[in-house]
Parts: structure tokens; sequence; C-alpha cells
């Protein structure tokens, strides 16, 4: 039987978005994006304010809506932004938010050059008792064989 496959991401400017849509089209995989309750603002450089303050506050901002049935899921992708080296506290909330225990969770990033510098270990630290896998760079390494090989295909 196919290994079903979640690609869940949260995107504010659409790289992680079109990162995410090639990987369906790759894999085969279920999209699900990320939303935010709360609205950042459209400009990069408060955005910047806004994610920092998050971060140092520690506040986990509520989603909006959630995934059904995530257990079914034999692979959880996770995408998002690099923000402040590391993953948006938003990803925190949703990691968060459902049981990932024994379960395969592959991260993947975009990001403006600095790589996905902490994000497998915030996610790790999040969830100890899940397989979460070294976060993909998708801004470097997207294409069809580094996605499988990242995969475990
Ligand atoms: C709040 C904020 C913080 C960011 N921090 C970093 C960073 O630490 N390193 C980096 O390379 N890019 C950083 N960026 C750039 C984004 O990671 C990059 O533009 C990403 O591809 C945007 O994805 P999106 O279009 O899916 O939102 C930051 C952008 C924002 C808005």
């Amino acid at each position: 039987m196919a290994e079903k496959i979640l690609i869940a991401y949260y995107s504010k400017t659409g790289n992680t978005k079109r990162a995410a849509e090639e990987i369906a089209k790759m894999t085969g995989g279920t999209l699900h994006r990320i939303v935010p309750q709360k609205t950042y603002p459209d400009s990069y450089f408060a955005t910047v304010a806004v994610a920092k303050w998050e971060s140092l506050k520690g506040e986990k901002p509520a989603l909006a809506d959630k995934v059904e049935g995530i257990g079914g899921y034999d692979k959880i992708l996770v995408g998002f932004p690099i923000w402040w080296f590391g993953c948006p506290q938003l990803i925190k909330t949703f990691m968060e938010s459902y049981d990932f225990d024994g379960k395969k969770v592959y991260p993947f990033c975009t990001h403006g050059g600095s790589g996905p510098k902490n994000s497998t270990r915030d996610i790790k630290a999040i969830c100890p008792k899940a397989d979460v896998k070294d976060c993909f760079d998708a801004t470097k390494n997207l294409n069809e064989t580094a996605v499988k090989e990242w995969l475990e295909f």
C-alpha cells in the first residue's frame, strides 16, 4: 500500500508554499496550509520585529484550523520559512497541537541565506518521542533526487 504523506506548511510570502507544492507533485502528498489566527504585518521589517518579540516571550500564536486524521499519515512533512535562525513560533504551536510520538517527522525550510540553522533542534525539543529528521533545505536542494533521498524513498 502506498505511504500516506502529509505536507503541512506555513508560508508568509509564498516561497515555502511553492516548495511545498513542488514536493506535493514529487510525492503525491496531501497539502495542508498552516494558518495563524493573528495577522502578521505586510512589511518585512515589521514582521521581523513581531517575530523577534514572539520568540523572546515564547509566545505560541494560535492556529486558525486543524488537520483531520493526522495519526493516519505515515510521514509528516512540516515546512516553514526560517525566522530568526529557527522555526517560527507558529510552527512550535503546530508541533504542540498533535501527538507525534513514534511518528516520522520531516521538517523542511526556505530561507534568505542562513540555511536551516536551529530548526531541527527547535522541533526535536517539542516532540522528543517523534522520529524527527534533519531539516531539509528547500531553498538550496529542491530537486527530485534530493527530495526522494531525504524522504527515504
Ligand atoms: C521574521 C523573519 C525572520 C527571518 N529570519 C531569517 C533568518 O534568520 N535567516 C534567513 O536566512 N532568512 C530569514 N528570513 C527570510 C525568510 O526565511 C525567507 O524569505 C523565506 O523564504 C520566506 O518564506 P515564505 O515566503 O514562505 O514566507 C526571515 C524572514 C522574516 C519575515
